[in-house]
């Protein structure tokens, strides 16, 4: 069964090869894109959707988010607006929450935000584990969140359970709960802030998991300057994420490395933090990605046009660079970016994760905030 999408106005590919192009048109067959080119060269398919003069770009690729997670603190969220600060403590109310909700009740929380993110123009969604702590909660909330999103991340070190001793759960984490949760998942991260993990403790952690066949990422540099940049470049891993408050050695290693600038500006703004300075990433040559950070704590957000919007307004990005980082920069971060399949490009053989933008070209994505632009999303070819 072949698709064909015709009366693009603007087509963004993030391939070298097809650029942007206008009066264009696409074609899907099954799960994959199979023909990129002016309308005008198109050939004929099983059936035609004429989009009207609207454009077309890769789905949303949101690299980061905590989905696997029951519980509300909107509690929390109105003390901050009342003036106190993020710390992160608020993660413990939602362990315990996570731990006492059914499978059943967490893989339902799990569906209800892949849609509601789906449905505003995210077609792949890396999601986490983190609220579990325990063995037991945290190979349950990685089975669960295999079961639907398109990348998990194993978190085991995202806090101290309340009332455990950091060491023994490094030890616990870097041994028995990694041997456990490793066959469930593709990544592993650390919460690396003081507060958190320190540097060596989130060192031992990534550094068994790597002996584990698992790639890293890091949460690093969000609540203050420390060593989590430092350390995911030493480690060599996929990306750092969150990147608020970076030292220009910071930059400079994120330049001369393949690890990913993640940055996550909705979560900086509902913890009233600073802005994280994608342009001196961008100058000095790093590669950014933006995600939603979708969490009942720091970001309840799934929404990834409102930062690509918080990019273009409030950080000084391009909308060309501000639409890349969240498509194609994601894509890269998750290492999904080359070959068979691949996301946040639209090219012959690429996975056929397609968004359709009611405005003619992506700048009305920045122009007019705040307005829901998603007029029709295919993921893995199949219509959202
Ligand atoms: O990325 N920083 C740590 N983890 C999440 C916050 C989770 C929460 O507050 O529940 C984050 O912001």
């Amino acid at each position: 069964m072949t698709t064909l999408l015709t009366g693009i106005a603007e087509l963004t590919t993030n391939d070298p090869h097809y650029g942007r192009l206008s009066d264009a048109a696409l074609v899907l067959e099954g799960d994959r894109i199979a023909w990129v080119g002016r309308a005008k060269d198109a050939p004929a398919a099983d059936e035609r959707v004429d989009l009207a003069g609207r454009a077309v770009l890769p789905g949303w690729v949101d690299s980061h988010t905590h989905l696997v997670f029951a519980g509300d603190r909107t509690a929390e969220f109105e003390a901050r607006m009342a003036g106190e600060a993020y710390s992160a403590g608020g993660i413990a109310v939602t362990v315990k929450a996570t731990r006492e909700a059914s499978d059943e009740q967490l893989a339902e929380g799990l569906r209800r935000h892949i849609a509601e993110a789906v449905a505003q123009g995210t077609t792949f969604v890396e999601t986490k584990t983190g609220y579990g702590l325990t063995v037991t909660d945290e190979l349950r909330s990685a089975r669960i969140a295999a079961s639907q999103a398109d990348e998990v991340t194993f978190l085991g070190a995202h806090l101290v359970p309340p009332g455990e001793s950091s060491d023994s759960y490094v030890d616990l984490v870097r041994g028995e709960m990694l041997d456990a949760v490793a066959p469930h998942v593709r990544w592993c991260d650390v919460f690396c802030e003081s507060g958190a993990f320190d540097a060596e403790q989130s060192r031992a952690v990534l550094t068994a998991a790597a002996e584990r066949g698992l790639g890293l990422r890091v949460h690093g540099n969000q609540l203050g300057p420390g060593p989590g940049v430092a350390l995911a470049v030493e480690l060599g891993a996929a990306s750092v994420d969150h990147c608020t408050y970076l030292e220009s050695s910071d930059v400079d290693a994120l330049a001369g490395s393949d690890t990913v600038a993640t940055l996550l500006p909705a979560c900086d703004l509902s913890t009233r933090q600073p802005l994280p300075d994608a342009r001196a990433l961008l100058d000095a040559g790093a590669t950014v990605a933006l995600a939603s950070n979708c969490n009942p704590g720091s970001s309840y957000t799934s929404s990834m046009a409102f930062c690509v919007a918080t990019a273009v307004l409030q950080m000084r990005m391009s909308i060309t660079e501000a639409v890349r980082a969240a498509t194609w920069g994601g894509a890269r971060a998750l290492r999904r970016e080359t070959g068979d399949g691949a996301v946040g490009v639209l090219r012959p053989g690429a996975r056929a994760d397609v968004q359709v933008l009611d405005a003619p070209s992506v700048t009305h994505l920045a122009y007019r905030p705040g307005v829901p632009l998603t007029y029709a999303v295919w993921r893995a070819g199949q219509r959202g």
